[in-house]
């Protein structure tokens, strides 16, 4: 077995009123001003940033506000935080808001810290030299990101638009601060979306191609059962204090490292390469474009390790048919009203979309992807097709 790497260095902070915390923490790290960045509206409406200002206010740290950020994150949005953080003597960066709010933040981080042009970090062309600190209140359980290493951005700039994420350990923001309640406002399809996206970070990594720790195989069930028994409970209540905790923390450790902990990879993340080429050209949510593919993606692979199936669905279901095993999680994704195909996306897809799709997928056939199985141009093509109903 290989030697894996688990690094989380975030503070977190959870429970009721964490976001209060945020003045004193910030004036404990020696913070003189900071960059409050947030979304399209939530956090102006449920009086959260008021809140946080006067926080700041009170700890004397000044800020400037860069609102905006909208999902799929756009870089050029970035680029005016970039510019922000140089000129205005900021010193922090506060993500108030969800995952795109946040990874928007780390984008911002690594272009104030360095200069230069900061899409190169996410195309590849340089490696994150470092990063203006980063923190996080966060307000919507899904992505991970407030403890993962990575940053997804869009770059509306180009024609095509791309999406594409980078990993670095400067991505790991010094804290979190985690309060449930403050998810109480998350529309049903954002909470469901998420909800899709916490269960897929952690069924991407239990998805590799070598040996595991049954630990961590372990941990992954529970994990998953967790939020197939939170989610209803939280749709039909946002207000479920239990069910909306269980969401959040789910979302921090399954995207933290610890699910991959003695794999011998970092996992597939097939599914996440195919469905970030939907929401780089459709502008979808990430976890319904998951929930989308998965299937179809699960049904191309199967026979690749069907025991790996098997594993999983007797520790999720008692269920040892693997066909049947991702039939259930089918169904558990249209029981909370998410997409099991491409249509359900309300996009049509034809035999020319699947094929455009599976190129951008492989930057134009100059990659594959994958881990679990590794897939070509043709063969993520074909799972296009399938989740289009077209094969
Ligand atoms: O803009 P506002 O008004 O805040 O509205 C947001 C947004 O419209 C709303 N929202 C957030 N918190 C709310 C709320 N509405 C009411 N009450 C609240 N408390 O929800 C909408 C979606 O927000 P967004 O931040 O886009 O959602 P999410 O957290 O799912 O982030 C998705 C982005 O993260 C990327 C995805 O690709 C996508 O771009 N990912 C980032 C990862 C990472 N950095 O580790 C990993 C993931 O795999 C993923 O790729
Ligand atoms: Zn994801």
């Amino acid at each position: 077995m290989g030697i894996m790497e688990y690094y989380t260095p975030t503070h977190v902070y959870f429970g009721k009123g964490a976001e209060n915390k945020a003045g004193e923490v910030l004036k404990g790290l020696g913070v003189k001003k900071v960059l409050l960045h947030f979304g399209t509206g939530s956090v102006k409406k449920s009086g959260l940033l008021d809140r946080v200002e006067k926080d700041l206010d009170a700890n004397g740290i000044g800020y400037t506000e860069l609102g905006g950020v909208v999902p799929n994150p756009r870089i050029s949005l970035a680029r005016k935080g970039i510019e922000l953080v140089k000129s205005e003597g900021i010193d922090f960066i506060l993500a108030v808001g969800g995952g795109s709010v946040l990874d928007s933040a780390k984008c911002i981080g690594y272009g104030a810290y360095a200069g230069g042009d900061v899409w190169d970090y996410y195309c590849g062309k340089r490696k994150v030299e470092g990063t203006v600190p980063v923190g996080t209140i966060l307000t919507l359980s899904a992505t991970g990101s407030e403890m993962s290493d990575s940053s997804v951005m869009t770059n509306d700039e180009t024609d095509p638009v791309y999406k594409r994420g980078v990993n670095t350990d400067f991505g790991r923001v010094k804290f979190a601060l985690l309060n449930p309640e403050l998810t109480y406002t998350v529309s049903k399809y954002q909470t469901a979306s998420g909800s899709t996206d916490i269960m897929m970070h952690t069924l991407e990594r239990f998805f590799h191609s070598g040996g595991g720790l049954d630990m961590t195989d372990r941990l992954a069930f529970a994990l998953l059962k967790e939020v197939m028994d939170a989610t209803p409970k939280a749709l039909s209540n946002p207000e479920d204090y239990d069910a909306r905790a269980n969401l959040m923390w789910a979302g921090s450790i399954s995207h933290n490292g610890l699910m991959a902990v003695g794999n011998d990879s970092r996992g597939d993340w097939s599914c996440h390469q195919i469905e970030h080429e939907l929401s780089a050209e459709y502008d979808v949510a990430h976890g319904a474009g998951l929930a989308a593919i998965w299937g179809s993606w699960a049904r191309y692979v199967l026979d690749t390790n069907r025991d790996r199936f098997v594993k999983l669905g007797e520790g999720v279901f008692g269920e040892s048919d693997p066909v049947k095993t991702i039939e259930k999680f089918e169904a558990f994704f249209k029981s909370i009203d998410m997409p099991v195909d491409i249509a359900g996306l309300g996009l049509s897809f034809d035999e020319a979309a699947c094929r455009r799709a599976a190129l951008g997928v492989t930057f134009q056939d100059a990659r594959t992807i994958g881990d679990f199985k590794v897939l070509n141009t043709e063969d993520i093509f074909n799972i296009y097709m399938m989740a289009s109903g077209l094969k």
